[in-house]
């Protein structure tokens, strides 16, 4: 375990804002109404990785939510929007005192966090003791919008089940009998592998073999000679980040993208396939977001992120900025009164959000309902290949919304 302190950092604007504010409240403790609360800044704790094997994850939520917030200036629903952030590493084991500190100490209006599912877990029963609105912006967890959800909880992301369970069919369809699996041994990568054999195995495929490596190791040498000796049809993976990046380079460089097929969930080639380079070409992964998605939101999108950022936008980004319309559908309804919280619980569940994705919709336990897509990586980019599945909407398996 690493003794490093969590980078915790507060804007010099958040600071002042709320020393400030707590200056005023100490002087006139009685003048205090729902007045001032509203006409106060709002204020968002970003809780995700800023460094580590999904460092850039997390970067790209953070770009992505603060563009939206830039081109709405500043402002939604009237009420000033001012930051702060934890690093939260991917540590599990740091989850709690993390959020805590967000909440008890920088008194945080919503937490919007994050990319890891086991560290998501640990947030969302934080989340629901304290009853502080939280929006995930990644992190699949299925249990998040399954038996833990909650009012307070959102998604704008996906459930481990929503992306995967489209490629099982999706992988008969295309001829392959016999599949082995490859992934990290935790949550996410359990879910995800999990959902894609359900749909698989239902349509008559076989798994030859589970492949697993502890989170977030990338020694993936004697698990690409196990693949080499078992001679699938095909392989489905699940990895993200750095250690997606190294799979696929080693993947390829084995030789083994010439003779045996490698699918996986989309987080294999998003936000990774630049450093990836040509060993990720002909990659087939299923997702919500497909880079060249013709329609007018992903167009903007792409281009003002381009702009803000110097970089290509990705799905990353894209549930960032969503994270972000989310926020404003809540508190544009109460008029920026975040105590209106049923409210603004409401306006949120009800939203239907055109999205760079397309059309993003919420279920019951407050999952999105969205397409998933079949794309495929050619010349540097992840293609649009086919609609897996319409309007994809997760069981929520024990959720009692
Ligand atoms: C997860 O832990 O839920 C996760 C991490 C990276 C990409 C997708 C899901």
């Amino acid at each position: 375990m690493s003794d490093r302190k969590p980078l915790l950092r507060v804007t010099r604007r958040a600071l002042l804002s709320s020393a400030a504010g707590a200056a005023t409240l100490a002087m006139t403790p009685r003048l205090f109404s729902p007045a001032i609360a509203q006409a106060a800044p709002f204020k968002v704790g970003m809780m995700l990785p800023y460094t580590g094997t999904f460092a850039k994850l997390g970067q790209f939520i953070d770009d992505g939510f603060k563009l939206y917030v830039e081109q709405k200036g500043g402002k939604l629903g009237g009420r000033e929007i001012v930051f702060t952030q934890v690093d939260d590493e991917s540590k599990p084991e740091a989850a709690t005192d993390n959020i805590n500190r967000l909440i008890g100490r920088e008194k945080v209006d919503l937490v919007v966090g994050t990319v890891h599912s086991g560290v998501a877990m640990a947030m969302v029963k934080v989340a629901r003791d304290t009853n502080t609105l939280l929006i995930i912006p990644n992190a699949g967890a299925n249990d998040a919008t399954g038996p833990a959800c909650a009012p307070n909880i959102f998604r704008s992301s996906f459930s481990n089940w929503q992306t995967t369970f489209p490629a099982g069919k999706t992988m008969i369809d295309a001829g392959h009998k016999n599949v082995a699996t490859i992934t990290w041994r935790y949550t996410a990568g359990a879910e995800m592998i999990g959902a894609f054999a359900e749909n698989f195995t239902k349509n008559g495929g076989k798994i030859v073999e589970d492949l697993t490596l502890p989170f977030p190791e990338v020694e993936f040498q004697a698990l690409i000679t196990r693949i080499a000796a078992l001679k699938p049809d095909a392989v489905f993976s699940f990895f993200a980040g750095g250690g997606a990046v190294k799979f696929v380079k080693d993947y390829a460089a084995a030789g083994l993208n010439k003779s045996i097929p490698l699918y996986g969930a989309g987080f294999l080639t998003d936000g990774t396939i630049e450093a990836q380079g040509e060993a990720a070409n002909g990659i087939r992964t299923t997702l919500h977001y497909a880079d060249n998605l013709d329609n007018p939101a992903n167009v903007a999108f792409l281009k003002a992120f381009k702009t803000r950022n110097g970089k290509d936008g990705d799905i990353y980004a894209v549930q960032g900025f969503d994270a972000a319309a989310m926020l404003d559908i809540g508190l544009t309804a109460v008029k920026g009164d975040a105590g209106a919280r049923d409210a603004m619980v409401k306006a949120i569940g009800a939203a239907k959000i055109d999205s760079p994705r397309g059309p993003l919709s919420f279920n019951k336990a407050h999952n999105p309902i969205q397409n998933i897509y079949l794309r495929e990586v050619r010349n540097g980019r992840n293609e649009l290949v086919s609609i897996a599945q319409a309007a994809v909407d997760d069981p929520a398996r024990g959720c009692k919304l």
